[in-house]
């Protein structure tokens, strides 16, 4: 299993003063440092994080995994191509939201997927994951899709307010994650996580590879630092 991290907000930071710092490529090295095995970033059509030039910096300086999560626009996917990251994570994008608010609508966009954007990445060694709700139909059209991995949306785990409804959800994270294990794609996870629901959600949900953590990683480092914090939740992984 590999932390990956999401610097998207260092980049927030920075631009909320419009200043050059902190710097999402620093902290990437950072993290890398402490034992990340790798970096995520989200490129959103806004630029409202990270912007164009931290992309082609972050290309240059990350050692292990480099994760391009974008929505699947023309735009993107021509970026994508250019840029050659090791994976690529599409999710869907609203104007509005503050973060990305659930899974890919599977159903609605699976012919688009089909016909325009896999053949676009797949004329490159570039590895595709599909950030999907825990459900058993969107598993399979990932998979009929031919995707090389999915990453399961664990938001509604993180923001379950009751046990039941906490356990409900593990419950069907594992399911899929089994199915997708069976059905031959990779297991990433993300959303929501941190140092104190990671530690069931990995114990209880088989066969993960990557787990992308950003926010509560990034808010916990302002008070324990950047690299005692991704330290902390490698510490939670390894003792998973
Ligand atoms: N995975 C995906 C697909 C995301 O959109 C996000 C949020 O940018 C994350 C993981 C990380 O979520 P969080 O910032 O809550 O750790």
């Amino acid at each position: 299993m590999q932390l990956l991290v999401n610097v998207d907000h260092v980049a927030t930071l920075r631009n909320a003063r419009g200043e050059g710092y902190p710097s999402p490529i620093e902290a990437a090295e950072v993290c890398e440092r402490a034992g990340a095995e790798g970096i995520v970033f989200h490129l959103r059509k806004d630029r409202r994080h990270i912007r164009d030039e931290d992309v082609y910096a972050l290309k240059k300086g990350v050692k292990g995994t480099l994760d391009f999560e974008m929505a699947a626009t023309r735009e993107m996917l021509n970026m994508c191509v250019e840029i050659k990251p090791d994976l690529i994570t599409l999710v869907p994008e609203s104007r509005q939201e503050l973060t990305t608010e659930g899974g890919l609508n599977m159903p609605g966009v699976f012919d688009d997927f089909e016909h325009r954007v896999f053949p676009h990445v797949r004329q490159t060694n570039i590895a595709i994951s599909l950030f999907i709700d825990p459900n058993p139909e969107d598993v399979e059209l990932a998979h009929k899709l031919d995707s090389d991995a999915i990453e399961l949306h664990t938001g509604t785990y993180a923001n379950a307010r009751s046990e039941p409804s906490r356990n409900a959800e593990l419950e069907r994270l594992r399911k899929a994650a089994e199915q997708a294990h069976e059905l031959g794609m990779k297991v990433n996870a993300g959303h929501g996580l941190n140092l104190d629901n990671l530690g069931d959600f990995i114990h209880y949900v088989p066969h993960l590879n990557d787990v992308s953590i950003g926010h509560a990683l990034i808010s916990t480092a302002l008070f324990k630092g950047l690299e005692n914090t991704v330290k902390e939740f490698l510490e939670i992984m390894e003792a998973g």
